[in-house]
Formats: C-alpha cells, structure tokens, sequence
C-alpha cells in the first residue's frame, strides 16, 4: 500500500503560495535516490569506507597525489554513471515557479544543473571542474595515462578536482552570495543534510535569526530540527514533488 502522502500545513503552502524569496540548501542526501552515496550515512557513507584525512585534504593530496586523483577520477565516474532524482526537477520546478529562487548546494556532483537548476551556488566546488594546484587554471581536458597525476599545460603544476577539501576554505564569492540569500530569505530549506560541516551547516541558523521560516527535508533529526519551523522526515525524492503538487498541483 503505497505510503500516505505527508500533510504539508496550510500555513506553508499559502506562505509559498505567496512568492517568497526562498533559498534551499542541499547535501548529499538529495542524491542519494540517484545512487549516489552520502558521507555519514552509517555503512553506506563514504566517510564510512573512507578516511577523509586520506582522500580529501591537501595534505592527503601532498602526501599521495596518485591515490587522491584516482579516487576523484572513481567518484567522477560514479556521477556519470546517475541522473537527477525527482527531488531534483522538483528544485527545478520550484525555482522556475518563484520570483526569488536561491539553491545552495554543498553537493559536488553537478546534477542540480544536470536537472536544469539554474540560480545555483556551489560552496564545494565541483568534481566535472578539473584545474591545476599551483596556477588555478581549469583544463576541460587531460591526459589520463595511468602512472601519474596528469598535469597542467601552463606550469606543469599537478592537476586536482575542483573541490574543497577538509581544511580549505570555500570560494569567496559563492559563500558570500550564500550568506546574503540566507539572511535576506523569507523561507529557508534545508534539504538531505546532516548539517555538521561549517559554514554551510550555520546558514539556516543565519536565516532564522532573521526570521525566515526553516523547513527541513531530510531522512533523520539534525542538528537544525529543533529550530526548524517545518520538519518532514523522509526521502528529499518523494517529499519535494508531493510539495510542488502540494502548492501549485
Ligand atoms: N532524502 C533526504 N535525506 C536523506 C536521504 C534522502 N533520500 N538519504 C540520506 N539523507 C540524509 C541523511 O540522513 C543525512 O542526514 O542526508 C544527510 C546526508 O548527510 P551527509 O552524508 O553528512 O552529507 P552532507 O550533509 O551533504 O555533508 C556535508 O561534508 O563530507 C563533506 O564536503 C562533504 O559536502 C559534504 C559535506
């Protein structure tokens, strides 16, 4: 018996109803109904198999370039290997459907825009975007023999996926343009996030502090529940679509 579709209060769906400036921020959970695995899901998070002090840090990078590049070079084409979800297009709908639409998204696996997400702000960069460590230029292409870390044309400086690794700090601008949505939104969505990692993770708290309504979407309590306005606990795939047709069906 197909499970009963979530009660999406009348308050939330008129609030919507109304056109706000509405920002959604994403994790990893929003792909998960791809095939792509979380981080800190127990056992099927990567963190669970994978040490990330080995795989996602400069110094790891330093310590063993080969092993870091091959591992990105295996997520890269774990990400090729999927499509977005519905919880995707429905982010996409939703955006299309509001004046004000900002996606903040901590996911590096490029599907939002895969979806056709448009006003997309990415804090961890993203790993179809390769470039060199030393000179910052981005290369489309490289040549991929199996000995070595490929390297850049320019200055022959080891090539790295564009993404922010433990320790690093995230691109000024996006963080910056996230920061601004979060505190000038009415309505802030958190969605497939565990909300541990800062500063992505204090955005929602900046929007409450503003006063923007929180609504989380997400399989499990965090950190940010108790704070959260709205809390539907399930999977981002089914509820974000039952909200679409909730607002506008
Ligand atoms: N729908 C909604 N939520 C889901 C789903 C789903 N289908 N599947 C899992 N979740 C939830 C989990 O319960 C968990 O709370 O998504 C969350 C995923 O949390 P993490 O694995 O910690 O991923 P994320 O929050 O994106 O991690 C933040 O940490 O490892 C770094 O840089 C990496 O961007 C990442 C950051």
């Amino acid at each position: 018996m197909p499970a009963r579709p979530v009660e999406f209060s009348p308050e939330l769906i008129s609030l919507l109803r109304g056109g706000p400036k509405v920002v959604a921020l994403t994790g990893a959970g929003v792909s998960q109904e791809s095939g792509l695995r979380t981080f800190r899901d127990a056992q099927t998070g990567l963190w669970a198999q994978y040490k990330p002090t080995e795989l996602a840090s400069p110094e790891a990078f330093q310590r063993d370039p080969k092993l870091v590049w091959d591992w990105y070079a295996w997520r890269r084409e774990a990400v090729k290997g999927v499509r977005p979800n519905p919880g995707h297009y429905a982010l996409v709908e939703i955006e299309q459907r509001l004046p004000h639409f900002t996606l903040i998204t901590q996911n590096v696996d490029n599907l939002h825009r895969f979806a056709g997400s448009q006003n997309v702000l990415e804090l961890h960069g993203n790993i179809q975007r390769v470039r060199c460590a030393d000179c910052y230029t981005f290369t489309e292409t490289w040549d991929d023999d199996t000995e070595s870390v490929p390297r850049c044309r320019v200055c022959n400086g080891l090539l790295r996926p564009d993404v922010v690794w433990f320790g690093e700090s995230l691109p000024r601008d996006q963080l910056e343009a996230a920061v601004t949505a979060a505190r000038s939104c009415d309505v802030f969505f958190s969605i497939g996030t565990s909300g541990v990692v800062q500063p992505a993770a204090s955005l929602a708290f900046a929007a409450h502090n503003r006063g923007a309504v929180v609504v989380e979407i997400n399989a499990e309590p965090t950190p940010l529940t108790p704070k959260a306005d709205y809390v539907f606990e399930g999977k981002s795939g089914e509820l974000l679509p039952e909200l679409v047709e909730a607002i506008w069906g």
